[in-house]
């Protein structure tokens, strides 16, 4: 694992994109694993300035999300799909054959899991997957249980999780109960992965997860497993 400590969100966010810029430069063509939430939105600015002044190119880069909430069309101001729209597909020359998100309106979950689970692998896999933490430990929507789950699955939302995404949403019933999202073997699969983690809320995770007891109880400290891992935070 490599540690990168930085002074604030902005330094934080300049590194990230400049890893992305790294690997959309050096394989122009390859897949980016990508997540949602506050914690990436800078970087996707950045990358969004890149691609207009010309230094950055996402003409043959295909993406794959991590999750997306059941129940929430491409419309809803706080599902995944709409999110990616406003920070990025929107921003940059992304073709819309290549930026992909699981179905949260399928009328078959378990078949969009598998649909998407296919997908991933027949694009030739990720090269470089992007993570966010939940407050919980939580990575994508995989939350603290008694077991990892391994491929994408439909995953029933922790109360928890609710009440923190419930700040998006006008109220907490509205928060939907289930997601799709990618699973520890999808995560894992990937050929590099970057964890972003900003703000004190988020320090006392983000240490268990990096340096704690690797248990589903933390999903993010499954990660510590994993042979290219980098960690971008700051103080
Ligand atoms: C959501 C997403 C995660 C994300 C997490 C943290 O629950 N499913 O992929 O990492 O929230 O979000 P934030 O970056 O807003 O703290």
């Amino acid at each position: 694992m490599k540690l990168i400590k930085t002074k604030n969100y902005e330094e934080m966010s300049q590194k990230a994109a400049n890893v992305v810029s790294s690997v959309v430069t050096l394989k122009p063509d390859c897949v980016l694993g990508l997540a949602t939430g506050d914690t990436p939105v800078g970087m996707y600015r950045i990358l969004a300035e890149r691609n207009k002044k010309g230094d950055l190119d996402f003409k043959n880069i295909k993406t794959v999300n991590l999750d997306e909430y059941v129940g929430l069309s491409a419309e809803h101001p706080q599902s995944y799909q709409y999110f990616m729209n406003q920070n990025l597909y929107s921003k940059v020359n992304l073709s819309s054959n290549n930026t992909h998100i699981p179905d949260g309106l399928a009328k078959d979950p378990e078949q969009e899991c598998k649909r998407y689970e296919e997908l991933i692998y027949s694009l030739g896999g990720i090269e470089l997957l992007v993570l966010g933490i939940g407050n919980n430990g939580h990575i994508a929507f995989n939350e603290p249980d008694d077991s990892f789950p391994k491929e994408t699955h439909v995953v029933k939302l922790t109360e928890d999780t609710r009440r923190v995404n419930g700040r998006f949403f006008d109220s907490l019933d509205e928060v939907p109960y289930y997601a799709i999202s990618m699973g520890m073997k999808s995560i894992m699969s990937a050929r590099a992965i970057m964890l972003l983690a900003s703000g004190e809320v988020k320090k006392k995770i983000l240490y268990e997860s990096i340096y704690g007891p690797i248990t589903p109880m933390v999903p993010a400290s499954v990660l510590q497993l994993h042979p290219n891992l980098l960690v971008i935070t700051d103080q």
